[in-house]
């Protein structure tokens, strides 16, 4: 997707490179390599992007899924070892005056060249060949000491032959995201730059990659700024870098770049499906098959490549924790063919209960963030989204709080099959510029970006927009925009965000939530740290609460510090037994709340904060990690347990 990710892109956010008119005129009258900038000019026309704001593909998730379309393999991975060149200064990318060529769809100086000195005399004062290397995927804070710390702007560089293609296949490089902002080359080639560091996005490279050492290069630039999505100030380490797999993905000239297959709404017995072509041949029969449950479906692409398929489906067994039904389904046309794996469900709620399938339930969660804590980076494997939902599953969790950002795609599709609901949320987090139009469009596109990603994933029920933001009108507006644009974009998920509590100040026992957000969404969820920030745990015996909506309440947030393996009285701030008895003492809290319908407590893990400076406690770590960095459950670990094997006890006995 776009740099500043969506298509209402305003100029403002990014210097106008180039006049949408006279860009490809323009691009041919300056450079030499003919073929090249054709090539370029035309996918950029082809795809309808305008040159001014440089933006990438539209919904590169489609894109990696498991084409069966030939030559196979159509994906292939650029992982590995990149070459790699620090730089504070930016000396890569703007002259002593800081001036960048931005502007250039062909910069003339900088590493975006990856120049090799030809001979002796020549000045380059680079070389990608002789700079360090780091892993893709990976952030680069917890591969070097030295850069444990660094914000700012590094470079990477990587060259590949083009895989074997058959004649009129198209060629994207796919990125599963790159923290914060990144600009691409090809060949010094400028092919765009996305901003945000948690959602994928791709660029065509049809014609602009040779068949023999291609250079591809990135520069990634994870430098905080009070007008990005987050802004300045965050309780997690903002790791940088290609923090997710980066691919060549090869398709058919015309290819399935889009598609949702769901229950149709309001039903538990029909599927909808929409499929959305990308190419020149758009008017295409489509074929949805289920083969496993006999099910098959046609139907014909307009003019605009989109087809929307409805058809029954009896008797479908459905998605759930207790049985995650996922069915092959196998979308193809006349060019193209891939395959996934889906389950079927419905979620909604009705008065302050949560139905799932219809059914009550309750959210039995907890918070993750995207990190290995034993290897102390982002986490990005499939395997890292096994240990940290088998985590989830031995609490006897059936729900999880991905917080705050998207993470990566490997942890909806292990949810999918674990059993786990999730929510999933964009970083608009703490202060956010929120009357400039461009963090605005920026956020929206996080959120498009993710949607598009995993609104396919039966797992995913909650999307939150927003954690623990002021309550002001500005912020409000922000927000339900953010709302509006979830709907329109999935009206089948629950819509949510992280509120907060407030006292009165005639009783000091009572806490209220009545953010006038609530309104707009469809759970009550807020944070609450009574016993940590809020008093000591005793004092949760003698909270009342006032919640204004009459909707299911989630309490999104509560916990407390704990060193594993420290042990002292349950008074004793950082010792596991305070962890535990403040675990113990909010349950029976919370269990006086009428309305309370799920929880996720902060946190499965002890992660990296930079706002953690406790020395021989914290050390740069949240310590409210149920589990700690070593892997080590603490003792309040146990606690959630008990109470979720009691939950699901008395929900089993119908209860
Ligand atoms: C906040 C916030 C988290 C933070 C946590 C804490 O509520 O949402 O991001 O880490 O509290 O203070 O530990």
């Amino acid at each position: 997707m776009n740099p500043d990710n969506s298509r209402r892109a305003s100029p403002r956010s990014h210097p106008r490179l180039w006049p949408a008119v006279a860009g490809p005129a323009l691009l041919l009258a300056l450079s030499s390599a003919a073929s090249a900038e054709s090539a370029l000019a035309n996918v950029y026309a082809r795809q309808g992007v305008d040159m001014g704001t440089m933006e990438g593909f539209p919904n590169p998730p489609a894109m990696v899924r498991d084409r069966q379309s030939r030559p196979a393999p159509h994906a292939t991975s650029l992982n590995g070892k990149w070459n790699t060149i620090i730089d504070p200064y930016d000396v890569g990318y703007v002259d002593y005056r800081g001036v960048s060529q931005d502007a250039l769809a062909r910069p003339t100086r900088g590493f975006a060249l990856d120049r090799r000195q030809q001979d002796k005399s020549e000045l380059v004062e680079y070389n990608f060949d002789t700079s360090p290397t780091l892993t893709v995927p990976g952030d680069w804070n917890s591969q070097n000491d030295r850069l444990l710390y660094y914000e700012g702007a590094l470079w990477y560089r990587r060259r590949f032959d083009a895989p074997k293609s058959a004649p009129g296949n198209r060629l994207f490089v796919h990125f599963g995201a790159a923290n914060y902002e990144a600009d691409v080359y090809l060949n010094g080639w400028r092919l765009g730059r996305h901003v945000g560091g948690f959602t994928p996005f791709a660029y065509e490279i049809t014609g602009l990659a040779k068949e023999k050492d291609n250079s591809l290069v990135v520069r990634v630039n994870n430098r905080r700024r009070p007008e990005g999505v987050p802004a300045m100030n965050t309780d997690w380490w903002n790791y940088g870098g290609l923090t997710r797999d980066v691919l060549l993905v090869q398709t058919p000239g015309t290819f399935i770049a889009q598609y949702h297959v769901g229950l149709k709404a309001g039903t538990r017995d029909r599927i909808e499906a929409t499929v959305q072509l990308d190419g020149p041949r758009k008017q295409q029969k489509i074929t949805v098959t289920l083969a496993g449950l006999g099910l098959k479906a046609e139907a014909r692409t307009d003019a605009s490549g989109v087809a929307r398929i409805e058809f029954p489906a009896a008797q479908i067994p459905l998605w759930s924790p207790e049985r995650p039904a996922l069915h092959d389904v196998v979308l193809s046309s006349e060019t193209d063919k891939i395959a996934d794996r889906i389950g079927f469900r419905t979620i909604e709620t009705r008065g302050t209960d949560i139905l799932l399938n219809d059914k009550p339930v309750f959210l039995r969660g907890i918070c993750i963030h995207e990190e290995n804590p034993m290897r102390g980076g982002r986490a990005y494997s499939v395997e890292d989204a096994r240990m940290l939902l088998g985590w989830a599953k031995e609490l006897n969790a059936n729900f999880v709080r991905l917080a705050h950002y998207p993470h990566n795609e490997h942890m909806a599709r292990v949810a999918d099959e674990l059993g786990l609901m999730v929510w999933e949320e964009i970083p608009v987090y703490w202060a956010i510029q929120w009357e400039n139009a461009d963090t605005l469009h920026l956020a929206q596109a996080q959120l498009t970006e993710l949607i598009a990603r995993d609104q396919n994933r039966a797992s995913v029920v909650v999307w939150s927009v927003a954690n623990e933001t002021p309550i002001t009108p500005e912020r409000t507006r922000f927000l339900k925009t953010l709302v509006d644009t979830a709907r329109s974009l999935d009206g089948s998920r629950l819509i949510s965000a992280a509120m907060e509590v407030h006292g009165d100040k005639h009783n000091p026992d009572l806490r209220i939530v009545d953010d006038p957000f609530g309104e707009f969404t469809d759970l009550v969820s807020f944070n609450q740290y009574i016993g940590w920030y809020d008093g000591l745990p005793d004092k949760t015996a003698r909270i009342s609460w006032s919640i204004k909506y009459p909707k299911p309440v989630v309490i999104s947030e509560f916990g407390a510090d704990a060193l594993q393996g420290w042990h002292a009285d349950a008074l004793t701030r950082f010792s596991e037994e305070y962890q535990e008895d403040l675990y113990r003492k909010t349950i029976a809290m919370l269990r006086k709340i009428p309305a309370w319908r799920g929880v996720t407590p902060w946190i499965l893990a002890d992660f990296r904060s930079p706002r953690r400076v406790l020395p021989n406690v914290q050390d740069g770590w949240n310590r409210k990690g149920l589990i700690g960095e070593n892997g080590t459950r603490k003792k309040a670990f146990a606690v959630l347990k008990a109470f979720y094997d009691e939950v699901e006890q008395r929900a089993v006995r119908g209860k």
